[in-house]
């Protein structure tokens, strides 16, 4: 009796150092007073990017939702009017897998909304596959078609400056390794999709460290962010062997998504960060990424290679065309 209070004793006692040590909920934000302000959220449909409009809603924000399923984020758009009486809660079609559905969304958000002040980039995925423009799915969806959905939406941003950009990366961008010759191609062995959602996130954060620098002086700033480690449906992919032992990680120690929201909804409406501009947040707070995130030739090799691959510049790199025309 004696030993088995013991052992229950010693139980609790490592669950409550692992979930409180590894489950960093950030620290509790003021609401933003945000009327007037439109945000655009992508995978605003569920998950953190459902709760990061949940909270730009509660404040007043224009809010468009721009995910794949349109029940799945007409549901959430209706959920967040009811929830918060805004009644400024759009759901767009954006099916970031597509670079037609890329520029169909913007070329349509651009003639529907005058204003744009924030761009959420924070839908993501992490499964194997290719999409219709010859790219793996991971990497298209988390770095490619933001890449272009940022460049197309960049003159709205400039023009209703003050305006941020948020990209959504992670932790993982730790394991990535780019190779820029090889990019949007899945990366070779056995742990491919894996290794791929690692390069899209060193990408994110990349992406984010070249934007500030092309947009010095501009007022328009953006940030890359880790959410945390998040009970959502991220995960639904992963291979059936490893769920039995991710599910029960994620229900006991993860954040829930409203607590994952908070380093995103920091970035997007805290006062004061934009001399941060180009870095990496995580749990509301500035932090180093790993090295290879903090190499300025690798973002700017990487900056050339995505405008390549998205078509907004030739082969040859010759020079951009206009947003306009890139939107056709
Ligand atoms: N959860 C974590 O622990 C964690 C940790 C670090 C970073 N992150 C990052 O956080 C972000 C949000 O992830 P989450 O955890 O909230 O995952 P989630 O619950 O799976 O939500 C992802 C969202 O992205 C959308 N999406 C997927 N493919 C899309 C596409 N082709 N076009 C447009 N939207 C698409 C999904 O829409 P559908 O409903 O249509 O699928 C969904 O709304 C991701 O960038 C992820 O990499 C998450």
């Amino acid at each position: 009796m004696g030993w088995a209070l013991l052992g229950a004793g010693l139980l609790m006692a490592l669950y409550t150092l692992l979930r409180y040590g590894l489950r960093r909920a950030p620290p509790p934000r003021a609401r933003a007073a945000l009327r007037g302000i439109t945000a655009i959220v992508t995978g605003g449909s569920g998950g953190i990017g459902a709760a990061t409009a949940l909270e730009l809603a509660r404040g007043g924000a224009r809010v468009v939702l721009a995910a794949r399923s349109a029940v799945r984020g007409e549901a959430t758009a209706r959920r967040i009017r009811t929830e918060t009486g805004n009644a400024e809660v759009r759901f767009m079609q954006l099916d970031l897998a597509s670079l037609r559905s890329v520029r169909a969304f913007a070329s349509t958000f651009l003639r529907q909304e005058p204003q744009l002040h924030l761009l959420i980039n924070n839908a993501g995925v992490s499964a194997g596959g290719t999409t219709e423009d010859g790219f793996s799915l991971t990497f298209q969806v988390n770095h490619l078609g933001h890449f272009l959905l940022t460049q197309l939406l960049l003159e709205r941003l400039r023009s209703c400056a003050p305006s941020r950009v948020v990209i959504v990366a992670s932790r993982a961008h730790c394991a990535g390794r780019l190779r820029l010759h090889a990019l949007g191609r899945p990366p070779p062995g056995p742990l491919s999709t894996f290794q791929d959602y690692c390069d899209s996130k060193l990408a994110n954060v990349l992406h984010a460290r070249e934007l500030a620098t092309r947009l010095q002086d501009t007022q328009v700033t953006c940030y890359a962010v880790h959410p945390g480690f998040v009970n959502t449906e991220l995960f639904r992919h992963a291979p059936l062997w490893l769920k039995p032992l991710l599910l029960p990680l994620a229900w006991l120690f993860f954040l829930d998504a409203a607590e994952g929201a908070q380093t995103s909804l920091h970035c997007a409406t805290q006062e004061g960060l934009e001399r941060f501009s180009g870095r990496y947040f995580t749990d509301c707070r500035l932090q180093e990424p790993w090295p290879a995130a903090r190499d300025d030739q690798l973002a700017r090799e990487l900056w050339d290679a995505s405008e390549r691959l998205v078509g907004l510049v030739g082969s040859e790199g010759s020079p951009s065309p206009a947003p306009a025309a890139a939107l056709q």
